[in-house]
């Protein structure tokens, strides 16, 4: 079977995949975060494993796992999802990023549990850092990064400007007004837009066919 792998397109190349949601602590019992399944991520991870590729996944908190051989490096917050990703990232000859990073994350973490009161409660929120964009900065020549979007409205001018503002090589995206798409869902309808604005437009599919989709658009990158 060694002989069989060796023959495997992304046989040497080494993959860097982010999955699920960050989870951000406002105390010991209590946290911030986004929807994510982890699915989308996991079924990325395992398909570039099919195809050979030395895959590094950092996983948020999630209850997949993968079917295939992959390393896997749990973390809770973006903070060490940031810290994951700058140790793999050097070394990848490719990263995809599908986890759903939280955005903000509390300027505090109180040590004990925030006793109820009758007053509300309000919790001051700084914001995290885009781990993909410190990626963008310091990709090299032959690196390829990939991102992904979520937008609910002007769906292709949003995704444009990540792409660009991250240096991606392309980015997926997810609209939320596509009804099979979203966080808990087996499906997945995706548009992949790349450096030269080309737009791609794929069918509601299973996302280990969505995942399949967003390999062979890196394979076509990786060969060119
Ligand atoms: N991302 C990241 N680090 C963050 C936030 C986002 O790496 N702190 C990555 C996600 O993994 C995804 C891409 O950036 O690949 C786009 O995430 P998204 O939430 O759609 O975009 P944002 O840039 O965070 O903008 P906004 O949420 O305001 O739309
Ligand atoms: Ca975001």
């Amino acid at each position: 079977t060694s002989d069989i792998r060796s023959k495997l397109p992304l046989v040497g190349q080494k993959m860097l995949v982010t999955a699920g949601p960050t989870y951000e602590a406002i105390d010991p019992v209590r946290f911030i975060g986004n929807h994510s399944s982890g699915k989308m991520g996991f079924a990325i991870a395992d398909r570039l494993a099919e195809l050979g590729a030395d895959v590094t996944l950092v996983a948020g908190p999630t209850a997949q796992k993968s079917k295939q051989q992959v390393t896997r490096v749990d973390v809770t917050s973006a903070a060490d999802m940031l810290a994951a990703c700058l140790q793999h990232f050097e070394d990848a000859d490719a990263c995809i990023m599908s986890a759903a990073v939280a955005d903000y994350t509390p300027a505090q973490v109180a040590t004990q549990k925030i006793k109820k009161q009758d007053a509300g409660l309000n919790i001051e929120l700084k914001k995290t850092t885009d781990i993909l964009k410190t990626l963008g900065a310091r990709k090299r020549d032959g690196q390829v990064l990939v991102g992904f979007a979520l937008e609910t409205n002007d769906e292709e001018d949003n995704a444009i400007k990540k792409l660009q503002s991250k240096n991606l090589d392309f980015i997926v995206l997810n609209s939320l007004n596509d009804s099979g798409a979203g966080f808990q869902t087996d499906t997945n309808k995706i548009t992949i837009i790349d450096s030269d604005l080309q737009k791609t437009v794929f069918d509601l599919k299973t996302k280990e066919d969505v995942a399949r989709d967003i390999c062979d658009k890196l394979m076509q990158l990786i060969n060119a």
